[in-house]
């Protein structure tokens, strides 16, 4: 628990325990679930936990507002990340109404049997007083789901912004940001957004423009630090990558099952290196424990313009790791990149073609037929030093 003013405090928790986030997205640094109480005439829990720190969450709340009931509870977003405890708490605080928007009423009906009756429904821009301040409530669909909204305090100049501006990683019990967190996590920032939110650049720049005429002087977002140092920082960033706004650069990803596809990669890493181009480079394979495959790839694909890939013919198609990234840049609808593919072969080579053709659906600039080579990688046979060049 830790009080951020007069009225709010921040109740949510660190899980440190969860490998993969939606079952998928690895969590070397934890993740945050946050949750916020506006204590004023009325109290308002913004949000829930994930199931699994009931008592934890629970603590929180009585330590911030000891004593009290909780009268409304704000579900901005329905993801059960965030409204596990719902039912909980409609169990807890008997009194306790919901505050939603009709898109959310269903969903909370299928999900914990919450009846009509206990839903207040809001409409766009709608506020609720709350004593000597009050809410108001702001739609913005598919950041991340159908249903999400924003929740407006102006008498404190915070956005409890749901997952709009979020970030993996679990806080420390400052919970508030310093001149520093920004940069201890834009890269956990970037890989929150591209793996999760990423497929919704449209939406968010729809949520910014909404959001753009707000004076805000506090970010209370769903995973990660309350922003209050940061804020055009943590903004920007999240303009830029819902614009597809990259630097220049390489993403170099690649699938090996016997290592040839593989050498090719860390040959032509070397020849970057020497040509001073940025990049990063991932085995989508799972070879290396620790590595974040497709999720630190696709955060990459986010920073440079350009992506490389690598991937053995496999049953006459492409190595289904290096399928599997190619498919979350269609579903991500990722633009404006520049594509060479490379990969070996043994008798009929298939998937440098194949990747070429995914490439061109997403209408990338393809920077040469590419290299499919036979068997064994080596220097003579593979010429990565001038495949460095076109990526220049
Ligand atoms: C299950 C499997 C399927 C394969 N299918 C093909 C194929 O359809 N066409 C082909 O030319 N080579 C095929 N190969 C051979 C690989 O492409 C070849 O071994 C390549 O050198 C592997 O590259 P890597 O060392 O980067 O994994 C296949 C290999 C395996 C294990
Ligand atoms: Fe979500
Ligand atoms: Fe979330």
């Amino acid at each position: 628990m830790k009080q951020l003013s007069e009225r709010i405090f921040y109740v949510g928790v660190n899980d440190d325990d969860k490998v993969l986030f939606e079952g998928l997205w690895p969590l070397p640094v934890g993740v945050s679930y946050n949750s916020y109480i506006v204590a004023d005439e009325k109290v308002v829990l913004i949000d829930t936990v994930e199931c699994g720190f009931e008592d934890e969450f629970i603590a929180n709340i009585e330590e911030a507002v000891p004593g009290r009931q909780i009268d409304y509870l704000v579900v901005n977003h329905m993801e059960p990340d965030h409204s596990s405890l719902v039912a909980l708490m409609l169990e807890k605080y008997p009194e306790l109404k919901i505050v939603a928007n009709a898109k959310t009423l269903p969903m909370l009906a299928g999900y914990y049997g919450v009846p009509e009756e206990k839903v207040m429904v809001m409409a766009e821009g709608e506020s609720l007083s709350l004593g000597s301040c009050s809410l108001s409530f702001h739609m913005i669909p598919m950041v991340h789901w159908p249903e999400t909204m924003v929740t407006w305090l102006a008498e404190e100049g915070t956005l409890f912004s749901g997952d709009a501006f979020g970030t993996f990683g679990s806080i420390d019990e400052d919970v508030v940001d310093t001149e520093d967190t920004f940069e201890q996590y834009r890269d956990e920032m970037m890989r929150y957004y591209s793996n999760i939110v990423g497929k919704y650049g449209g939406p968010v720049q729809t949520a910014l423009k909404k959001l753009a005429g707000l004076d805000i002087k506090r970010v209370c977002s769903t995973h990660g630090p309350v922003w209050e140092k940061n804020i055009s920082e943590v903004i920007s960033l999240y303009d830029k990558m819902s614009r597809y706004e990259t630097e220049r650069g390489v993403c170099l990803v690649y699938g090996s099952m016997y290592g040839n596809t593989a050498a090719a990669a860390d040959a032509l890493a070397m020849e970057l290196e020497a040509l001073g181009i940025p990049y990063a480079i991932h085995d989508l394979a799972g070879n290396n424990a620790g590595e974040l495959g497709v999720s630190g790839a696709l955060r990459d694909v986010f920073k440079y313009d350009t992506i490389v890939v690598g991937s053995p013919t496999y049953n006459n198609g492409i190595y289904p790791p290096v399928e599997t990234f190619m498919k979350a840049l269609q579903a991500r609808m990722i633009k404006n990149r520049r594509f060479y593919a490379f990969g070996s072969y043994t008798w009929a080579g298939a998937s440098v073609r194949l990747l070429n053709e995914m490439a061109s659906t997403m209408n990338f600039e393809i920077l040469g037929a590419g290299l499919s080579f036979p068997q064994a990688y080596t220097r003579e046979k593979v010429d990565m030093a001038a495949v460095a060049q076109l990526l220049r």
